[in-house]
C-alpha cells in the first residue's frame, strides 16, 4: 500500500503536532469545568472535548467552570435538543454568587418540532435583572454546534452567535447604571424543564414520552482574566493588551447588530413601555433601542 510508504513519517509527524496544539487550544472539560448536578446526567465525552447534558422527568443537570473570571471572552459551541424540545431550556451563562449578584444570561428556549427556538439573553447588575432581549436564530441550532459567546470587558457586554453581534450592553455607569465590574463570575451551563413559560409562554408543555433530552457542548474557549487567590491573571499588561479587552463594535459591528435586530428580534425590554409604565429604565433612552 503505497499510502504507507516511507516518505509519509514526516508528514504524519507535523499532522500530530499540529492537531494537538488545536485540541489544547480548544479546552479540555475535564480540566476546565465540574459537573455539579444532575446525579450522572451531565457526561464529559470524547477525552473531554464533548460535554452532553440530558434532562428526564426526575431531573436536569448542570455544570460550572473551575476558574472564576473578572472580564473575558468566552466561546462556547452548542447542539440544542433536537426534535420536540417544547418546554425544555438549555443555559450558557456567567454569574457571581450572593444577593447583589451580576450575571450575563443566553437561554434557548425549545419549541415543537419545526418550530423556532428562541434565544433568550438577560443582563443582571448587582442583583437587578429585568433586561429580556429575544431573538429568532437564521439557522436551526439542532442540526449542528454553532459558537455561542459572551464578550464582557470594561468597556462593553456583547452577545454573539457565529461571530455576529446580537446584543450590546453598554457600560454607562456615566449615567448611574451598574455595571458587572467588582463582582467575579463564573461560567454555568445547565439543562432543565421550564414548562411554565418557555414556549409560547408556558402554552406548550414538555413531551416527557420525548425524554431524555439532551444538549451538547464543545470547545469552550475562555479568553480571560482568570481570578486566584486574590489577584488577576491580568495584572500584568501584557494581558490588558489583548484584543477582547478593549474590543468594541466598530461600524461594520454595529451594522451587523442592526441586521440580526432588525430581522430576528422577537422581544425587547427597551421598547415594552406597558411592561414599564413609569418610564424605561435609564440605558433604553440612550442605547439598546430597536
Ligand atoms: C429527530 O429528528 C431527526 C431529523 O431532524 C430524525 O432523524 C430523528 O429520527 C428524530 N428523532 C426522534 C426521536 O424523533
Ligand atoms: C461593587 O460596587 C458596588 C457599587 O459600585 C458596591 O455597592 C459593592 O459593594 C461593590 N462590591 C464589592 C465586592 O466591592
Ligand atoms: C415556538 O413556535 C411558535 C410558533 O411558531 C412561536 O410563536 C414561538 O415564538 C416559538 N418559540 C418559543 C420558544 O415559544
Ligand atoms: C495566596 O496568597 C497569599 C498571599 O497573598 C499567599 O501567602 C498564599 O501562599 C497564596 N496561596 C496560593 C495557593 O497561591
Ligand atoms: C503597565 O501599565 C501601567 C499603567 O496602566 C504603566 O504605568 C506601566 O508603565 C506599564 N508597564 C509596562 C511594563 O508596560
Amino acid at each position: 500500500m503505497a499510502f504507507y510508504s516511507s516518505s509519509y513519517p514526516i508528514l504524519l509527524f507535523s499532522f500530530v503536532v499540529t492537531n494537538s496544539f488545536i485540541v489544547a487550544f480548544a479546552g479540555n472539560f475535564n480540566k476546565d469545568v465540574d459537573i455539579t448536578w444532575g446525579d450522572g446526567r451531565g457526561k464529559i465525552l470524547n477525552n473531554g472535548k464533548l460535554l452532553t447534558l440530558s434532562l428526564d422527568k426526575a431531573s436536569g443537570s448542570g455544570f460550572q467552570s473551575k476558574n472564576e473570571y473578572l472580564y473575558g471572552k468566552f466561546d462556547m459551541q452548542l447542539k440544542l435538543v433536537p426534535n420536540n424540545s417544547a418546554g425544555t431550556v438549555t443555559a450558557y451563562y456567567l454569574k457571581s454568587p450572593g444577593s447583589t449578584w451580576d450575571e450575563i444570561d443566553f437561554e434557548f428556549l425549545g419549541n415543537l418540532s419545526g418550530d423556532p427556538y428562541i434565544v433568550h439573553t438577560n443582563v443582571y447588575t448587582q442583583g437587578k435583572g429585568d433586561r429580556e432581549q429575544q431573538f429568532y436564530l437564521w439557522f436551526d441550532p439542532t442540526a449542528d454546534f454553532h459558537t455561542y459567546s459572551i464578550l464582557w470587558n470594561p468597556g462593553q457586554i456583547i452577545f454573539y452567535v457565529d461571530g455576529k453581534p446580537i446584543r450590546e450592553f453598554k457600560n454607562l455607569e456615566a449615567l448611574g447604571v451598574a455595571y458587572p465590574k467588582n463582582q467575579t463570575m463564573r461560567m454555568y451551563a445547565s439543562l432543565w424543564n421550564a414548562d411554565d413559560w418557555a414556549t409560547r409562554g408556558g402554552l406548550v408543555k414538555t413531551d416527557w414520552s420525548q425524554a431524555p433530552f439532551t444538549a451538547s457542548f464543545r470547545n469552550f474557549d475562555a479568553k480571560a482574566c482568570i481570578w486566584f487567590n486574590g489577584s488577576s491573571s491580568c495584572s500584568s499588561n501584557s494581558t490588558k493588551n489583548n484584543q477582547w479587552f478593549s474590543q468594541e463594535l466598530d461600524s461594520s459591528g454595529q451594522k451587523k447588530l442592526k441586521w440580526v435586530q432588525q430581522n430576528y428580534m422577537v422581544y425587547n425590554y427597551c421598547t415594552d413601555t406597558k411592561r414599564f409604565p413609569q418610564g424605561l429604565t435609564q440605558e433604553c433612552t440612550v442605547t439598546n433601542k430597536n
